[in-house]
């Protein structure tokens, strides 16, 4: 089935993937509707807020429409669904931080839980036939990758045993490990967004994303590393890394390549899939490398320090297993680079830097 879409809703629509889809499908000629309250801001404080984004998108795209409305916000949301009847929708809305729901457990589970199911079951009762695109994260498999066998070579840790060289695949266990609260939320959310595809039949789809980046992101030292990372390096500010000799991996995706699948996925919808969702092993990096990486772009020193104690329940390796993506959607590919993605990021933070001087 090729599905048509005349509207879409984008919650989280600000943000850095939320604003990718926006710009994606605004640019296709789609009427776009976004919701975001910037609790970005609220989570990480002023470097976090998201408004400079939804200005940029207002300011970009006449046919981009802001809706001020929290997700937690039950009939609000579905009286907006109501009233626009959308075509299609992508929930990017969340509490994103790993580290930061320890401390705000019920801000956590209500946004990224809570909200997630908020925004289903207004879906079911006003247009169950919309794809659903939720974006879920890799921290539902918990720490248990952690568990696989790992060599260690010269800058990162690697996967050791054949059935994970080419990354962890959807069928990876979600149950009996250290998840964060945070991954917690977000296993809930994912299950559910499945369940409403497998029990009411909607077209839903969960994105477990690795590290997903870009130079929209509100990168803080709590959600956005390589944007966080990128900024440290252009401030002289010294970047903390934590355990794992450094020699920590993960797989960074462009929120283009993202959105490019979202509207893949949107034209030709399945139900209540899964995939993961990262850069794969091309496009995975160790902290080390990446240090290596951003020295040679903008020709600073890196200036880090190091702590002994990992973070709680982070990965060691991970990169996901691209190819049922791949399989299902085969047109889809990683279009951008690791070094597109850090040059652009450095750009942006530039940018953005001589906007405020
Ligand atoms: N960035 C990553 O590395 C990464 C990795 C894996 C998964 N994800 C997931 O992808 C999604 C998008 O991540 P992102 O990096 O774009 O995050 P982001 O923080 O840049 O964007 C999220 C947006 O949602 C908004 N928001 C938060 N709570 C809200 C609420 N209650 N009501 C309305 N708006 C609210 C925020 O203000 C923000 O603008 C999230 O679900 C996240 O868990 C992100």
């Amino acid at each position: 089935m090729t599905k048509h879409i005349s509207t879409i809703l984008i919650t989280g629509s600000s943000g850095l993937i939320g604003s990718e889809v926006v710009s994606y499908f605004a640019a296709e000629g789609v009427r776009v509707h976004g919701i975001d309250n910037n609790q970005r801001e609220i989570f990480f404080g002023s470097g976090g807020s998201t408004r400079w984004n939804e200005q940029r998108l207002k300011e970009q795209y006449p046919s981009f429409t802001h809706h001020e409305i929290d997700i937690r916000d039950r009939g609000g949301l579905l009286r907006l669904m109501q009233s626009l009847r959308p075509s299609a929708i992508v929930h990017t809305a969340a509490q994103p931080s790993h580290d930061r729901a320890a401390a705000i457990p019920f801000d956590d589970f209500d946004t990224n839980a809570v909200g997630t199911l908020n925004l289903l079951d207004a879906a079911r009762r006003v247009c169950p036939e919309a794809p659903f695109v939720h974006m879920s994260t890799n921290k539902v498999y918990g720490d248990a990758p952690n568990r696989l066998a790992l060599v260690e070579q010269e800058s990162r840790w690697e996967y050791a045993e054949a059935p994970w060289t080419e990354g962890i695949p959807e069928t990876f266990t979600i149950d009996q490990s250290k998840h964060s609260l945070f991954g917690a939320s977000k296993v809930a959310a994912d299950v559910m967004v499945q369940e409403y595809g497998r029990y009411f039949n909607m077209p839903t789809c969960c994105l477990r994303g690795g590290c997903l980046t870009g130079p929209s992101h509100s990168g803080v030292e709590l959600h956005g590393f390589l944007s966080y990372l990128i900024k440290c390096n252009l401030e002289a500010r010294q970047y903390t890394v934590f355990g794992y000799k450094a020699k920590q991996v993960r797989d960074n995706i462009h929120a283009w390549d993202v959105a490019n699948f979202v509207a893949r996925f949107i034209t030709t919808p399945r139900t209540a899939e899964v995939y993961n969702l990262g850069g794969g092993k091309s496009n995975s990096i160790s902290m080390i490398e990446a240090f290596r990486l951003i020295e040679s772009i903008s020709g600073k020193p890196m200036q880090y320090q190091y702590s002994d104690k990992a973070r709680e329940g982070d990965h060691i390796v991970y990169y996901s297993d691209l190819r049922k993506m791949q399989a299902h959607y085969p047109g889809w590919r990683i279009t951008r680079d690791l070094t597109t993605i850090f040059r652009e990021i450095h750009d942006s933070w530039q940018r953005r830097e001589r906007s405020l001087a």
